[in-house]
């Protein structure tokens, strides 16, 4: 290589490498908002403040992962007991996938745009199409426990699911329709998820 080469090879070297930097610090806009991170707020026992934004959407999107197996397992098992209840013997069922994948069924379509801390509480907001009968949809195919009707100022139904509360209103202060699900979680920390369906 002759010096003018090798000058011009260190020199692109130079570029690549910050250029590889600064994709790595810049904060990306498409990031959905996150409100209220304190100097104590975590997810799942990791501190938001050692995270980069990168990293908590990364996690967030993680803990919904986790999330959707868990309620499909709670939906799955009590239809199956249900087939049992009445008769004590099993009646064979055609394949029924669906029923099974309520939690996925939720987060099909579904994108989170806000997460908010507060106290103990952390709350995601998700947008989905469909209206209040999608909304419902989305409640049925749970088939929750202990379903109650709610007649509050907006019309809608409660029930439990495993340990989570899954409740859906016909509006809300968001204005749209709202599936909600209230999990729960170790150190009385409670995570709400609000699915806001546009029509
Ligand atoms: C919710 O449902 C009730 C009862 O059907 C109805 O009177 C009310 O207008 C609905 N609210 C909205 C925001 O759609």
């Amino acid at each position: 290589m002759t010096p003018t080469m090798k000058l011009l090879f260190l020199f692109g070297a130079c570029l690549l490498a910050s250029q590889a930097t600064s994709d790595l610090v810049e904060k990306r806009e498409d990031l959905p908002s996150v409100d209220g991170v304190g100097p104590d707020t975590e997810v799942d026992g990791i501190p938001v403040k050692l995270l980069s934004p990168e990293e908590l959407d990364e996690l967030l999107n993680e803990d919904d992962r986790v999330l959707i197996p868990q309620l499909d397992i709670e939906a799955s098992k009590k239809l199956v007991l249900s087939r049992s209840s009445k008769t004590g013997e099993v009646r064979r069922k055609r394949w029924i996938g669906l029923a099974f994948r309520a939690g996925r069924a939720l987060f099909t379509g579904a994108r989170r745009f806000r997460t908010t801390f507060s106290g103990a509480r952390r709350t995601t907001q998700y947008v989905k199409k469909g209206g209040m009968n999608n909304a419902r949809r989305d409640f049925n195919r749970f088939n929750p426990s202990n379903r109650k009707p709610i007649n509050g100022r907006y019309k809608g139904e409660t029930g439990t699911v495993g340990n989570h509360r899954v409740t859906v209103r016909n509006g809300s202060s968001d204005g749209r329709s709202t599936l909600e699900i209230r999990s729960p979680k170790e150190n009385g920390r409670t995570n709400v998820r609000k699915f806001r369906y546009d029509n």
